[in-house]
């Protein structure tokens, strides 16, 4: 679509930012708080960037006050936040914290009184440690129905006050991390598990939000999904059927559970032919199929697509000859053990794109693919967005106690007019939270890498004063609030 002149930002439109409990708050071990599996994690041997962990983190456990104040200063509409599940339920399941309770009640207290809309994200990744030592964590049916008494006391204690919810941050990423690469805890190496653990992932979201219809009429929920448009490397139509397999796997996989509670056809008869898709109850099956269990609205994250040819195993090249191929590729999908009779199925192959430009960590900076998200999300599942993360993270600066992240400033005003773009061509768009409020702990780049609006003096050996510094994204951000989205102009 080609437009003269773009659609106004709608008058409600939520201007925000967004956070994670383990990357922000610190006191790991006050008032009750009991052990999620990063706790663990990030205090063994070689699993994070230079041993960096969660334990102190930004401190806003402690500093929730100043931060919300910041907040307000800039004016900001809305703050997506996640509760962290074994502060208020230390072990997962059975007794609860009421002082965990009572820290989330005061920081919503706080932002509703700074006029600032709550939006809770009930897991973003910090599950209870002891589920994964007595269940194997998402491996078992029982942490899906302690995910649901943990909705149930989200929903009692916060659902008069809360009316945007999320259910769970990129089950794409944290399942992908966790069972593929093993980069993330519990650090596995198995698709088949990876699978497992994701099919009940799917069904603790879907009786969430059943039952967040039940007891929060008013409000509206749905999942945070890392999305990637797939683009195809040439028009060889063997590349285009990769970046069609691509998105299948990539997005569709999880969007189409959500919103239909069906699996997509393709990708399932082929996990079902490499032995590693789940079996489904007739009870799984109607709660995900089931309209009261689907979402009001889709979280969107947003840092890049990808790009795709057909898989170099099947097409050899004389480069990919040099190649090496190894069960771990996660665009070569291989039988699990015990099935090494079935011939390797590759489906896709990723490659860089050379039409967009890099961050200092080599994601691709892709504002037009960010349209194309919305575009293509909101035309299959016809669902309001909320772009729930979308950001820059780079090594910042102080200079002369300032920092000066022009290249934050450009990189976020270009998603910005992108999504402007996909408003005028039609697409219903809630509102935008950009990652991060404040600096915050990256999962595997420690403090290195930035993405607030607000530095935070936190460093890698974790003794930095913590000092909160605004930087000049956030008075540019407050002009763009200010004007709603009008003045995307770099200057006073
Ligand atoms: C998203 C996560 O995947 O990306 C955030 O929801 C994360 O928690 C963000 O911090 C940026 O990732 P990274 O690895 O650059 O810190």
């Amino acid at each position: 679509m080609f437009h003269k002149k773009l659609d106004d930002f709608p008058t409600d439109f939520l201007w925000g930012a967004s956070s994670a409990a383990y990357q922000i708050e610190g006191a790991t071990g006050e008032d009750g708080k009991g052990k999620s599996i990063w706790d663990v994690y990030s205090h063994e041997k070689g699993n994070t960037y230079k041993g960096t962990s969660g334990d102190i983190a930004v401190d806003h456990y402690h500093k929730y006050k100043e931060d919300i104040a910041l907040m307000k200063k800039m004016g900001l509409k809305a703050y997506r936040f996640s509760v962290s599940w074994s502060r208020i339920i230390p072990d997962g399941e059975g007794k609860v914290n009421a002082k965990g309770l009572q820290f989330y009640h005061s920081l919503i207290d706080e932002l509703i009184n700074a006029k600032i809309e709550p939006v809770l994200t009930m897991y973003h990744w910090d599950l209870p440690l002891a589920l994964q030592e007595k269940y194997d964590g998402w491996e078992s049916t029982e942490t899906v129905e302690a995910f649901k008494n943990y909705a149930k006391l989200l929903f009692r204690e916060f659902g008069t006050k809360v009316k945007y919810w999320v259910t769970i941050n990129e089950q794409n990423v944290f399942t992908s991390m966790g069972y593929r690469w093993g980069t993330h805890p519990p650090k596995k190496h198995s698709i088949k598990l990876m699978m497992l653990a994701n099919h009940h992932i799917n069904v603790a979201n879907a009786e969430a939000i059943k039952l967040f219809h039940q007891m929060v009429p008013d409000g509206m929920i749905g999942p945070s999904f890392g999305y990637g448009p797939t683009y195809a490397k040439t028009s060889d139509p063997e590349d285009v059927l990769a970046s069609i397999n691509a998105n299948d796997f990539n997005n569709n996989w999880w969007l189409d559970v959500y919103c239909t509670g069906k699996y997509p056809f393709f990708c399932k008869k082929q996990f079902e032919k490499l032995g590693i898709m789940p079996e489904i109850t007739p009870k799984e099956q109607k709660i995900l199929e089931d309209p009261e269990a689907h979402p009001d609205f889709l979280g969107i994250n947003y840092y890049h697509g990808g790009t795709f040819q057909q898989n170099r195993i099947q097409k050899v090249t004389e480069s990919s000859k040099q190649e090496k191929f190894d069960k771990t590729d996660p665009y070569l999908m291989q039988p699990e053990e015990g099935r090494a009779d079935e011939p390797e199925i590759a489906m896709f192959n990723s490659v860089e794109n050379s039409y967009v430009n890099k961050t200092q960590w080599g994601w691709e900076k892709d504002p037009t693919g960010l349209r194309i998200t919305l575009r293509q999300v909101y035309e299959k599942y016809q669902l309001p967005i909320m772009i729930t993360e979308n950001g820059l993270g780079a090594h910042d600066e102080i200079e002369n106690g300032q920092i000066d992240d022009d290249y934050r400033i450009s990189y976020l005003a270009d998603h910005i007019i992108a999504m402007q773009e996909a408003i005028t061509d039609g697409v219903d768009i809630l509102g935008y939270c950009a990652w991060s409020f404040t600096d915050l702990l990256s999962w595997l780049n420690g403090y290195s890498k930035r993405y607030g609006f607000v530095y935070v003096d936190q460093n890698n050996q974790e003794n930095g004063s913590l000092k909160r510094i605004p930087k000049r994204s956030f008075y540019w951000y407050k002009k763009v609030i200010r004007s709603n989205g009008k003045d995307l102009e770099d200057k006073e």
